[in-house]
């Protein structure tokens, strides 16, 4: 590190102290007051108000030797006469800073003390006039954004790859940024990776390898941090339509081009209700099993889990709901993580109506229903635990992860106020509102306030209509007018699912004396789609005679099915009844997939029972490797809650 002269000490030591928390009281100098708290409140450190990155430019060596990143993070910033410049940084290394463009010289910096979750604060010296500030860094096995996975960890168990997760707020442990999602910015990208491999970010992407490996990438829009991203690995290209494709490793893009066929009429529906899509690309990367999302909206490229691969199409919902994000979210941003609803329950909306646009009405309500009945459990189990008002919309997370944020009052709770407006007002009028709210706020921050300002003046007063938005956003639990949808299928299913449970034989095959024909069985498998299936599993009950699961796996081969909706529903509900005839399939399912949305219920199932939980650790020592961050940590939390120490990092 720098010498750094006495007096930027001090100033960056009260501040350190500040933002440490130990500072309640009244203080002389307004500038350390400001700084303090509004950084910690926004689950970040930088002082985005005094001076902010309007321009990125990255400089990135991708060394999978030693798995690492070096890296220099060039920031051009609008600089408010400020003498100080924070950035976010977690388990990174800091070589050195310097400021100005061409010119560079160093300067002085600290960094602060360490917290958990938010990880430190870099404190830089500046003039009152330096525009650009040049971080000279590297990542460390701790950096929580980037999955390095060996060979045997992906499709062609050839190459590496590795690819990057920002959201919420781990950008900061591969980049040193300003991590807040209310400041918006441009980045450029020089990134240097083994000469086989293809390297794609959120930017404007190479469809080849470079013979050098060397690639170049510009991101012209203005985005929020956390969608800056990265994937380095064995890649090919298929185009899908004019201005969409797939990204995959070569061995799935076959079954990538089938299964997301419909991604050009997805974008058309999705222009067709709400107006242009402005990215003017919008690629699909499918990364390896270890991905611990279904999606991730990174602009122009999203992010995708290789359990979409159902076969049959029956999972692309999470595509229509990262292509919905290009408007909620990406264009129109949560101006902090206590407005997260405002990215997800938006988009969970317009997914469903870009479904209803593809494929109907009848399967839109299924989706939804399944989804509102993870809402009501989930609700549940959260006015049962630590934080009841997690069920409000609008999230109080000082001090907390904003992951704790990411539960289906955010996403369903939300999408179904949005239902239920739509419903009071008519579509047509709804419709109108939300065009002009993207229209209004394209590449701007909202918070959950500026949203109901908004809802008052354009949609409400004009048109006379009273409306409980209060109680829906600041209020805890559902209000009552809470649209209700019903599904006739899901009713039938259901129906066979009571008389299965009570002892029914519904495998008999009748002779029909008539025809002479054998009359198929009442439960066979092409009978009825993905959702009606996971309707049917959620209605048996909680916990089953093992010996009638088997007989079910017998007949329908739910453990070996495929889909790994199913397969997670089938295990948990299998965990409960003691049904042991899952244990190896499931062993396999934990190895191989981490989707935290599918590992971290299994993992809690099993964590129930003082024997299933001595199997799930075993399982995990070794699983757990395969994991990305994301989904290990909370594994962790589930197996560990006293935080016993556990290896299994990488
Ligand atoms: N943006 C989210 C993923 C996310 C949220 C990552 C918060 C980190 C913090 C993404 O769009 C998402 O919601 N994915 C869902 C898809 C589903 C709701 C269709 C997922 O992965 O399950
Ligand atoms: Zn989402």
């Amino acid at each position: 590190m720098q010498i750094v002269k006495s007096s930027f000490i001090i100033f960056v030591f009260i501040q350190i102290l500040f933002s440490c928390g130990s500072s309640n009281g009244e203080s002389n100098n307004k500038k350390i007051v400001s700084i303090g708290t509004s950084t910690v409140l926004a689950h970040s450190y930088s002082n985005t108000t005094k001076i902010n990155t309007k321009h990125l430019t990255l400089d990135l060596d991708i060394d999978f030797v030693n798995k690492t990143v070096y890296g220099v993070a060039r920031h051009e910033m609008e600089n408010h006469g400020s003498d100080t410049a924070i950035f976010d940084i977690k388990a990174l290394e800091i070589q050195k800073v310097t400021i100005g463009n061409g010119n560079e010289h160093e300067t002085d910096f600290i960094i602060g003390k360490k917290d958990d979750l938010l990880g430190q604060p870099l404190f830089v010296k500046i003039k009152k006039d330096t525009k650009f500030v040049n971080i000279y860094y590297k990542t460390t096995d701790k950096t929580e954004a980037l999955d390095w996975l060996d060979p045997k960890l992906t499709e062609g168990k050839k190459y590496p790859f590795m690819y990057s997760q920002g959201e919420a707020i781990l950008t900061r442990s591969w980049i040193p940024i300003q991590d807040v999602p209310s400041n918006r910015i441009t980045y450029s990208a020089n990134v240097k990776v083994p000469k086989d491999l293809l390297a794609l970010m959120s930017a404007e992407n190479p469809r080849n390898l470079n013979p050098e490996g060397k690639y170049h990438f510009e991101m012209r829009q203005p985005i929020p941090c956390y969608l800056i991203a990265i994937a380095v690995g064995n890649i090919a290209y298929r185009k899908l339509g004019p201005n969409c494709g797939v990204y995959s490793e070569p061995e799935l893009i076959q079954k990538c081009k089938y299964e997301f066929v419909d991604m050009p009429k997805m974008i058309g529906a999705a222009e067709k209700i709400y107006g242009k899509y402005q990215w003017e690309q919008y690629d699909i990367l499918l990364l390896p099993y270890s991905f611990p999302f279904g999606g991730m909206e990174n602009p122009r490229l999203t992010f995708a889990n290789p359990t979409l691969l159902a076969g049959d199409r029956s999972l692309v919902s999470v595509i229509a709901h990262e292509l919905a994000h290009s408007w909620s979210g990406n264009l129109v941003t949560n101006a902090a993580w206590e407005d997260f609803w405002l990215n997800e329950g938006f988009t969970v909306y317009f997914e469903n109506r870009i479904m209803e646009e593809l494929y109907g009405k009848e399967v839109a309500d299924m989706l939804a229903i399944i989804e509102f009945q993870e809402l009501q459990s989930e609700m549940k189990t959260i006015n049962e635990g630590e934080f009841p008002e997690d069920t409000q919309l609008k999230l109080a997370l000082t001090n907390r992860n904003p992951d704790e944020g990411m539960t289906s009052v955010a996403y369903v709770k939300g999408a179904f106020f949005l239902k239920t407006l739509e419903q009071k007002v008519g579509r047509e009028l709804f419709d109108k509102f939300l065009k002009l709210y993207f229209k209004e706020n394209a590449f701007k921050t909202v918070t959950t306030e500026g949203f109901e300002k908004l809802l008052n003046t354009e949609l409400l007063k004009p048109n006379n209509i009273t409306f409980n938005t209060k109680e829906w956003l600041y209020a805890k639990g559902l209000p009552s007018n809470c649209i209700h949808l019903k599904s006739q299928r899901f009713e039938d299913v259901q129906t066979l699912a009571d008389r299965f449970a009570s002892g029914e034989d519904l495998f008999k095959v009748k002779k029909s004396k008539k025809r002479k024909k054998q009359k198929k069985s009442v439960l066979t498998r092409d009978k009825f789609s993905t959702q009606e299936w996971l309707a049917f599993i959620r209605h048996l009950p909680t916990k089953m005679d093992p010996k009638q699961l088997q007989k079910l796996d017998d007949k329908l081969n739910f453990k070996g099915w495929g889909n790994s909706e199913i397969q997670t529903e089938w295990y948990v509900l299998g965990i409960h009844s003691g049904y042991k005839g899952i244990k190896p399939n499931l062993k396999k399912f934990l190895n191989k997939i981490g989707r935290r949305k599918y590992i971290a219920p299994l993992y809690q199932a099993l964590s129930e029972n003082p024997d299933d939980l001595i199997w799930a650790k075993k399982v995990f020592i070794k699983a757990g490797m395969g994991y990305h961050f994301v989904t290990r940590s909370s594994v962790i939390e589930i197996l560990y809650p006293h935080k016993e120490h556990v290896e299994t990092k990488k």
